[in-house]
């Protein structure tokens, strides 16, 4: 899956494969630079580009990717939107539309989503919209972004009712991926990212699960050897299972450990309180929990991964919110779904089972067990 060429000594290539179709995901230290060379020969003759960033993202990051794009004669046209999660609706996209209309952009051109996973699936989202679909690039900017949000072509926004509940899948033509970017951000975001790496390697991949164990100081510090091998290494898995479930039919729905508990934590605090990865990172222990209560993973293994996730950082605790809250919340996404409540477990440090029909009380039982102390290093 990894190709190193001499022209590119740094550039690692992992392809994902899907039935609507097959894009590269290049990783390497300075690709921003590149991206105009890249973008000509993905696209040759590509008129105009279209990105779509935040003030933020494109302060820090924007001159050095026009830079890139101007050397290789594409001209580079920023559309910025403010990136809070609460601006992740729809109106945002019809500002955008509108905008790109009034821009005289067709179908002959391409946008790029320059940011984080709000960024990124506002534009998908976009493009997947726009004059019914435009070809687009992801250039994730934030941890997340670079080894999730970007890859697997879920695109949407958020009703007042619930995440991502407007989407479509909209494969994009490439994803770039600079680790350098992830220099600024800021160490919240930063490590509410390294939760959903540490959810990659529990899902499929012990060896990731090992390195974050033994490395975790270069990981925390950002050193640039153990950022990009945790980068590739959590790519990959996400791309080998989007390859294989691109609808999320069964398989990527692994990918959802920690999520269950997770999504009902982050709407029971309002999505305020707790960074996506943060909710996640609870949730991850609510389901380990879960898991080792029913008897499904062995005590050290659950005691390692739980170990992990609390020593990537201080989870915020979460206070005034009573388990009964939580479980009611997930009771209801369940009925809204319109269909049985399912759970992702650790069977093992690299494996995990989906469970649906878990007997109510486990579940509840775990929940309590989340009291502030226990997260408190
Ligand atoms: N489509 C998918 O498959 C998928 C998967 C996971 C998450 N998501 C979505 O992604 C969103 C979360 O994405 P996120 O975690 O990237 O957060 P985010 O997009 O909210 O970004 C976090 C913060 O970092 C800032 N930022 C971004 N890049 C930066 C940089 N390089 N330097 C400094 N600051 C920077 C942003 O402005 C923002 O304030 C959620 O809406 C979630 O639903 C989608
Ligand atoms: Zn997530």
């Amino acid at each position: 899956m990894k190709s190193r060429t001499k022209a590119n000594p740094s550039v690692a290539t992992v392809w994902v494969r899907t039935a609507s179709a097959r894009y590269p995901v290049w990783v390497g230290s300075g690709l921003l630079r590149q991206a105009g060379r890249r973008l000509q020969r993905l696209r040759p003759g590509c008129r105009r580009l279209f990105v779509v960033s935040s003030p933020r993202v494109w302060a820090l990051w924007g001159k050095e990717l026009g830079r890139g794009l101007r050397a290789a004669g594409v001209p580079l046209e920023p559309l910025l939107m403010d990136d809070r999660e609460e601006k992740k609706r729809l109106a945002t996209v019809e500002k955008l539309a509108e905008e790109l209309l009034r821009r005289g952009a067709d179908r002959g051109d391409l946008l790029a989503a320059l940011g984080g996973g709000v960024v990124g699936d506002v534009a998908g989202f976009l493009a997947a919209s726009y004059m019914r679909g435009v070809d687009y690039v992801q250039i994730p900017t934030t941890l997340v972004g670079q080894m999730d949000s970007a890859i697997g072509g879920k695109t949407g926004v958020n009703l007042r009712g619930g995440k991502n509940l407007v989407g479509a899948f909209h494969q994009p033509r490439a994803v770039l991926v600079d680790p350098r970017t992830l220099n600024s951000l800021r160490g919240r975001d930063y490590r509410a990212g390294l939760y959903e790496v540490v959810k990659c390697a529990v899902i499929g991949d012990p060896a990731l699960f090992r390195f974050l164990e033994e490395n975790l100081e270069a990981v925390l510090g950002r050193q640039s050897a153990a950022l990009a091998s945790i980068l590739l290494r959590s790519i990959r898995l996400k791309a080998r299972i989007v390859t294989r479930d691109e609808r999320e039919q069964n398989l990527r729905r692994v990918l959802n450990f920690g999520h269950t508990f997770g999504h009902a934590l982050e709407a029971v605090t309002g999505y305020r309180r707790l960074r996506h990865g943060e909710a996640v990172a609870w949730g991850m222990i609510a389901a380990t929990r879960l898991a080792e209560r029913l008897g499904r993973v062995p005590p050290a293994d659950a005691g390692r991964i739980i170990a992990l996730v609390q020593s990537v950082g201080r989870l915020p605790a979460l206070p005034r919110v009573r388990p009964e809250r939580v479980y009611a919340r997930l009771a209801a996404d369940k009925k809204r779904r319109g269909g049985a409540l399912h759970f992702v477990l650790p069977r093992r440090i690299g494996r995990v089972e989906i469970r649906a029909g878990l007997p109510p009380a486990a579940v509840r039982a775990s929940l309590r067990e989340l009291d502030p102390p226990r997260a408190a290093r």
